[in-house]
């Protein structure tokens, strides 16, 4: 792509252009109040963001559970009392000439407990002492992520990303070494990408036909192969069921380690930088 191209418009499946190709990636800044909802930090952070040109731009991770909380301060969608504060932040970005998006989020098995987070693992085995959420329990939380995408779009949100990478439960159900379901939330592919499957149509069904939708997912973690994400990704994809598939790193001269698109030979740690990135190609 041409520099020049990073500021043209970009069409999405649903709703309205991005103004340039621009996305501000989500970021926790851990400055809400106590109970999630928007402090006048949050405000002031969303208000310098609006003025700066980005055409998307995402909120922090936000709790669609109480009790899927990970950080202090987290920001929280779980709550009709979250609304107003909600309501704040679409609007100055709207203003701003922005597109917006709330991050919803549920941490599984890494939810905190000094926090009131109560840990939600796929599988028994993650946590000792804790067993793996019932099948009732996954539906609630399924249905936790699509009232909280309604309440995101009861806000002004232009929509909704999915955070599906960093082994919070979107990830975590999908991997098979945190995951050893045998119900329809576990063992194959298809069953295992079922959380969030349901989760993204529950979402197109019960908002309106401009809402966008966002998926975050991390390459190759958690057990996870290339191979079976593109293998989910593009069913997704396919059934144009999302706007923007959000590719998460850490590390950009990551290289695929594992699996049927592994490099060979791997790479050590004598390997530069330079011959790393070449190899990512
Ligand atoms: C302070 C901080 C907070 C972050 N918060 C989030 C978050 O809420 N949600 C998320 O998906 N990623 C979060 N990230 C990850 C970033 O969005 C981004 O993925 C990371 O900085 C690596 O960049 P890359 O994905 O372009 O490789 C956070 C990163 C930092 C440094």
């Amino acid at each position: 792509m041409a520099v020049a191209e990073l500021f043209e418009p970009l069409t999405l499946g649903h709703g309205p252009a991005m103004r340039n190709r621009f996305m501000l990636a989500p970021l926790t800044n851990q400055q809400s109040e106590y109970d999630g909802s928007v402090s006048k930090f949050d405000q002031g952070w969303m208000e310098q963001l609006a003025r700066s040109g980005y055409a998307l731009i995402q909120t922090g991770a936000a709790t669609v559970e109480a009790s899927g909380i990970a950080y202090e301060r987290q920001l929280g969608i779980h709550s009709d009392e979250h609304l107003h504060g909600l309501t704040q932040i679409a609007t100055v970005i709207r203003a701003g000439g922005g597109l917006s998006a709330v991050q919803l989020h549920h941490a599984g098995h890494r939810a905190s407990p000094e926090l009131g987070g109560v840990p939600a693992p796929a599988s028994s085995l993650t946590l000792p002492g804790v067993k793996a959420l019932t099948t009732d329990e996954v539906e609630r939380i399924r249905d936790s992520f699509i009232a909280a995408a309604r309440r995101a779009e009861l806000a002004g949100f232009d929509g909704v990303a999915l955070h599906g990478a960093f082994g919070w439960i979107l990830s975590e159900f999908m991997s098979p070494l945190l995951n050893d379901r045998t119900d329809k939330y576990g063992g194959n592919t298809e069953n295992r990408a079922r959380l969030t499957i349901e989760v993204i149509e529950g979402i197109r069904r019960e908002c309106g036909p401009d809402f966008q939708i966002g998926w975050r997912l991390s390459v190759e973690r958690y057990g996870l192969f290339l191979e079976e994400l593109r293998e989910i990704a593009a069913e997704i994809l396919d059934r144009e069921l999302i706007d923007y598939l959000d590719l998460a790193l850490w590390d950009s001269a990551q290289i695929v380690r594992e699996g049927a698109f592994s490099l060979d030979p791997p790479i050590g740690d004598c390997v530069t930088l330079p011959q790393r990135r070449r190899r990512a190609l």
